[in-house]
């Protein structure tokens, strides 16, 4: 019956699109398909500046892509220098705040001005494009600034979300090897200080290979500052000029490496470079957001992953947006803090995740209904399925039935948004993500690699490159050739599974790997169970995601102990604090089952599946023909009553 519920796009909304009707969209989305590189190649030239122009457009030798080969563009450059010679040089990049309520104004001139000033800085410290940087920082204006400055000399580098752990942030460095870090004494979350400096130090106990490491001034609290390693942004940067020419670098040099999820417990660097993705990032700016120049543009989520990359910082500047920069938490100090940054900053376009939206459903309608909304125009979602349910609330409470909600289906390996409505053009369907963008072919498949019928689910592929793709697994293409490009031989594994209905709408449906989405965030099991079987107590781990009302999935780990005498009621709450130590909390298990043995097959795997099966129906249905001794499962099952 849902499907069956379609909200064609408002004319008004369409009259002023930049991509307007469904015919629009196909003719541009055919043309992209026939021709892509003339199309793409137009588009490079118009939409982004270049130092040099490229010799080919792409060049695809399976499973490894270059695009704009030869071509000189430097990001920071697109980001910044080019809008100062428009009107757009004293135009608002961020209206900053912070969770305190402090605030800050940056016009793209003042923002130019800090990045060259810092890019100076690194430069004096002999930091080259052969360098790789951490960047470990809160949400402040630093944390962009460091991003562009770094991309300005070339040096590639990989945030690392504040709410990682120490030990998580010490595997990220190691993996990457890098010399410097960037971050803060801390920053502001819920009205307590989340102190990153300390968890640097930490985690810097392991990793001699660091020489540098630059803290920048958010809370004021005292923090220890390692002489000879450790300096403070502030005092580096007193004197320094703030001209620093951006680098002219090849298309393909690595702009950022971000660690995601993956199926083992090792988290994977996916590496993108920077004409195919800087070009991803800003035409999805124009097309899913329909970006006009007077937006006032919110995305609200951490910069610390991919949506903030692509959406707060590299797309929404290099397209010349006015965007808001929050810190802190949406409940602090009270649940109606976003709808008063809204309605203070005249927001036009507001980009979350279905978690937020459920978070807010729960608190009840009078926190938005209190302010005024009446500037938003657009609204966006990402990360995870959205319910129709929540979908409709969005919809009503927050967007008075007259913002389009654009549902964008994406992966920190895509770079930028693959399948999503253009708002001016796609009529809506609640929990689809419609369409595929220019250039994209996504099919849904079975396991043989063939497309199956309308309708019927499968796994999603897609079968061509497109710019802003992951160009590999930072020093790991062995792993990348066999994750992405070897299940469906010469196709784009996402690990999604899908359907599509007979109008030919998206319906994304969720993992079909060992991978959970907790509150959008991607987390594998096996990296929880790695984490659990380090305490002296834990024999076994086995991890599954679990329905949650909330966060979309919560993380249900089933333990099984060594030896001893263990009180269960303690244990569990040490454990789960155990796991926030290890990868952070937003990885902390909602519940920890005891068990005595795991439900394992004959060759000794645990099956998930059940266990999956178990904490979704609490029921056993499945074939179980493997089990090494069913009545592990029965058990386990029995104790759901
Ligand atoms: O399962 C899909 C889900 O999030 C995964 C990608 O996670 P990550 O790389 O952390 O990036 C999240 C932000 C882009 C996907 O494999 N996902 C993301 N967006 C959607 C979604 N699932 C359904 N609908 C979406 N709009």
């Amino acid at each position: 019956m849902l499907e069956d519920r379609v909200y064609p796009p408002h004319p008004d909304f369409v009259a002023r699109a930049n991509v307007s009707g469904m015919e629009a969209y196909q003719a541009l989305y055919r043309r992209s398909i026939e021709t892509p590189e003339e199309f793409w190649g137009e588009l490079a030239e118009k939409e982004l500046a270049w130092f040099e122009k490229w010799s080919h457009v792409f060049e695809w030798h399976p499973p490894f892509v270059k695009w704009f080969v030869g071509g000189k563009i430097n990001a920071s450059y697109n980001c910044l220098d080019r809008h100062l010679a428009t009107h757009r040089a004293d135009k608002v990049a961020f209206y900053w705040e912070g969770e305190p309520g402090d605030e800050r104004r940056i016009t793209y001139r003042e923002l130019h001005a800090m990045v060259s000033r810092f890019a100076n800085v690194l430069k004096a410290r002999g930091f080259t494009s052969a360098d790789r940087a951490i960047i470990y920082m809160p949400m402040i204006p630093e944390l962009p600034v460091a991003m562009l400055a770094c991309a300005r000399l070339g040096i590639m580098h990989s945030v690392v979300f504040g709410g990682f752990s120490a030990e998580a942030l010490k595997t990220r460095i190691q993996d990457l090897d890098a010399r410097l870090v960037i971050t803060a004494d801390g920053g502001w979350r819920r009205a307590r200080e989340v102190r990153l400096k300390d968890a640097a130090d930490e985690a810097l106990k392991d990793c001699p290979g660091v020489r540098e490491v630059i803290v920048c001034r958010r809370t004021g609290s005292s923090v220890n500052m390692q002489p000879g390693r450790d300096s403070w942004w502030h005092e580096l940067e007193e004197g320094v000029s703030a001209d620093c020419p951006a680098l002219p670098l090849d298309a393909e040099h690595p702009l950022f490496a971000l660690y995601t999820s993956g199926t083992t417990g090792k988290p994977k660097g996916i590496l993108h470079t920077t004409g195919g993705y800087l070009l991803g990032a800003t035409m999805t700016m124009k097309w899913v957001f329909d970006l006009k120049d007077e937006d006032v543009y919110w995305c609200a989520a951490d910069i610390g992953w991919v949506t903030g990359h692509s959406y707060i910082v590299y797309g929404p500047l290099s397209a010349g947006a006015t965007s808001v920069l929050y810190e802190g938490a949406p409940d602090t100090p009270a649940w109606d803090r976003w709808w008063r940054i809204v309605s203070k900053y005249r927001v036009n376009i507001l980009y979350t995740s279905p978690t937020a939206i459920r978070a807010l459903i729960r608190q009840g309608e009078e926190w938005p209904n209190r302010h005024d909304l009446s500037s938003l125009r657009l609204l966006g979602s990402v990360g995870e399925p959205i319910n129709p349910a929540a979908w409709e609330w969005y919809y009503r409470v927050i967007g008075k039935e007259r913002c389009p909600i654009v549902d964008t289906w994406w992966q920190t390996e895509t770079g930028s948004i693959l399948i999503a409505p253009m708002p001016g053009a796609t009529p809506l369907k609640p929990g689809s993500a419609t369409f595929p963008l220019p250039g994209v072919v996504p099919e849904v498949v079975d396991f043989t690699g063939r497309p199956v019928e309308a309708g019927k689910e499968g796994y999603l592929v897609i079968r061509r490159p497109w710019p802003s793709m992951m160009r590999t697994i930072w020093g790991d293409p062995k792993r990348y050739e066999e994750q992405y490009w070897s299940r469906v031989p010469g196709s784009y594994f996402t690990g999604d599974a899908a359907r599509r209905d007979v109008d030919g709408y998206f319906w994304i449906l969720g993992r079909v790997d060992d991978v959970m989405n907790v509150s959008g965030h991607r987390l594998s099991t096996m990296e929880v169970e790695s984490a659990l079987v380090k305490h002296p107590a834990v024999a076994e781990a086995a991890v599954v995601g679990r329905p949650d009302e909330i966060t979309g999935q919560a993380v249900c780990a089933f333990v099984t102990l060594k030896q001893g005498t263990w009180d269960h009621d303690h244990l569990a709450d040490e454990l789960r604090e155990f796991v926030a130590r290890e990868i952070g909390k937003f990885a902390r298990p909602a519940e920890i089952r005891f068990a005595e043995a795991l439900p394992k097959t004959r060759s000794g795997k645990i099956m998930r599946r059940l266990l999956r099966e178990i904490v979704t129906t609490h029921t056993v249905t499945g074939d179980v023909t493997t089990l090494e001794d069913f009545t592990v499962v029965t058990r386990l099952a029995a104790e759901e009553d």
